[in-house]
């Protein structure tokens, strides 16, 4: 059903109401439009725009309409041009011409606005629910191997032994700055464009604060011509995520490459591992890749919408119908690649012998060495370049540091004695870098408590904010 044609002598032509057509994807906002339309006839009646039969009546019908929606009794039809003129069909299905009733005051471009904020607000907890899954799994995996040693690369060379847990938890790190995003996102978001019209604002409804009361905004978009325009709040979302894919992606290569018979560290669970058509012994890390390859689409689309969104005139442009694909592709993404993930790192079995083997090899306690003579006064640029000495000495000798005689230690440094020979353990290493973000497995530990009682402050923050949405219900 068409919301106009008054002023037009002809019908529009087929190929250009397909083009124009955004029901097909749109529809997914149906349940946010619905309950739009619930605050909006509350603020007709307010206003005495409509009676209170016809509230009652327009209440009933949208309240119907809510659960035919949810249980796939109404659907959109070919001629439905997009979710408002499907539901307003729905209306009129059922109140005849009093259907049309609920259009006052409002345009739109401000509903469109209301629905899309409404509905990326919703999956966004939706997605920081699952984002916190993740962290969490990834604490206790980081936990789990707090005291297995494993070479720490730079350059992707060893560069210095380090707790694995340590390794493990440097993602929830930036995770928990993802959540942060995402938290801070959601308060300038959280301000309601419903009441700005077409975008000039009403003269019929002048308290737009009530509806976005009740939709549980925080409060009102304060220019009506930007709030229609406005997709700022689309973009960032799609930059949160695009970033959150990038950290996926590179916990998927880190997994990947455990998981290869080169490094040999990481050992999947059957669940989480695919195997191939043709070679029978393949035992795959899709999972790990997949998480890799999403970010290309993750990326993609913040690029395709900010470039929709440059040079555009303000208010409403038929363009901004371009921002809902992107926006729930990328929603669809990492809802569907988070949980498989979440599970591949809590079912993955590392192997600590094989880590702590190789964590003293490529001479990665050569710092040690420099932090000993720096302990005995020696200016650092020495102490390196002594400790440099050693390695050269290793290399040509064929052997390892800690297998240096006392004869050669001496040789690269006057002050280098015998002492420095118990530090050139990878587990003492570790053990002695105690400082607050260091690899010791204390420090390490107490980053975790910290970081589990954000996790339980996210959560909270999710289930509370969750609430608004609960009759809203995501189709
Ligand atoms: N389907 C449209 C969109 O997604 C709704 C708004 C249409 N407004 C208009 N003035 N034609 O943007």
């Amino acid at each position: 059903m068409a919301l106009w044609g008054g002023r037009f002598e002809s019908k529009t032509a087929d190929a250009v109401f397909a083009l124009s057509r955004s029901v097909q994807f749109d529809w997914r906002l149906a349940p946010y439009d619905l309950a739009s339309s619930l605050a909006h006839v509350k603020a007709l009646k307010e206003n005495r725009l409509i009676d209170t039969k016809t509230s009652t009546k327009l209440t009933k019908a949208l309240k119907e309409l809510m659960v035919e929606v949810k249980n796939g009794e109404f659907l959109p039809k070919a001629d439905d041009e997009d979710v408002h003129s499907a539901l307003e069909r729905g209306l009129k299905e059922k109140l005849g011409e009093l259907g049309g009733a609920i259009r006052a005051g409002r345009s739109r471009n401000d509903q469109v606005a209301t629905d899309f904020k409404l509905f990326l607000l919703d999956n966004m907890l939706n997605l920081a629910f699952k984002v916190c899954e993740l962290n969490e799994a990834l604490a206790d995996k980081s936990k789990e191997y707090v005291d297995a040693i494993a070479p720490g690369f730079t350059h992707l060379q060893h560069a210095q032994p380090i707790s694995f847990g340590h390794e493990l938890a440097k993602h929830c790190a930036a995770l928990n700055r993802d959540l942060e995003r995402i938290k801070d996102w959601y308060q300038r978001t959280d301000l309601s464009p419903l009441g700005a019209g077409a975008l000039a604002g009403s003269s019929l409804l002048i308290s737009p604060g009530k509806s976005a009361r009740e939709l549980g905004f925080a409060g009102i978009a304060g220019n009506s011509i930007d709030a229609v325009s406005d997709r700022d709040f689309a973009a960032e979302a799609l930059f949160i995520m695009a970033l959150i894919g990038v950290h996926l992606s590179r916990i998927g290569e880190e997994w990947t490459i455990w998981c290869t018979s080169e490094f040999g560290w990481a050992k999947l669970d059957d669940a989480y591992a695919t195997g191939s058509s043709i070679m029978p012994q393949k035992k795959n890390p899709d999972v790990a890749e997949l998480a890799r390859g999403k970010a290309g689409p993750l990326i993609g689309n913040l690029t395709g919408l900010l470039t929709t969104m440059k040079g555009l005139p303000f208010a409403y442009n038929r363009d901004l119908q371009e921002d809902k694909e992107l926006v729930f592709t990328s929603i669809d993404h990492l809802l569907l690649l988070l949980p498989p993930l979440t599970g591949m790192v809590a079912s993955t079995r590392f192997d600590r012998a094989k880590m702590a083997a190789s964590a003293p090899e490529g001479f990665s306690l050569a710092t040690e060495i420099a932090d000993y003579l720096v302990r005995k006064g020696i200016p650092f640029s020495q102490a390196h370049e002594a400790a440099g000495k050693c390695v050269r000495i290793c290399e040509s000798a064929g052997k390892q540091l800690h297998q240096l005689s006392e004869q050669e230690l001496l040789g690269a440094h006057p002050k280098l004695d015998g002492g420095v020979k118990k530090f050139l353990d990878a587990k003492g290493a570790v053990t002695s870098r105690t400082s607050p973000n260091g690899t010791a497995p204390k420090s390490v530990l107490k980053q975790l408590t910290a970081l589990k009682n954000s996790i339980r402050r996210d959560r909270k923050w999710i289930s509370n904010e969750s609430k608004r949405f609960s009759g809203m219900m995501s189709l």
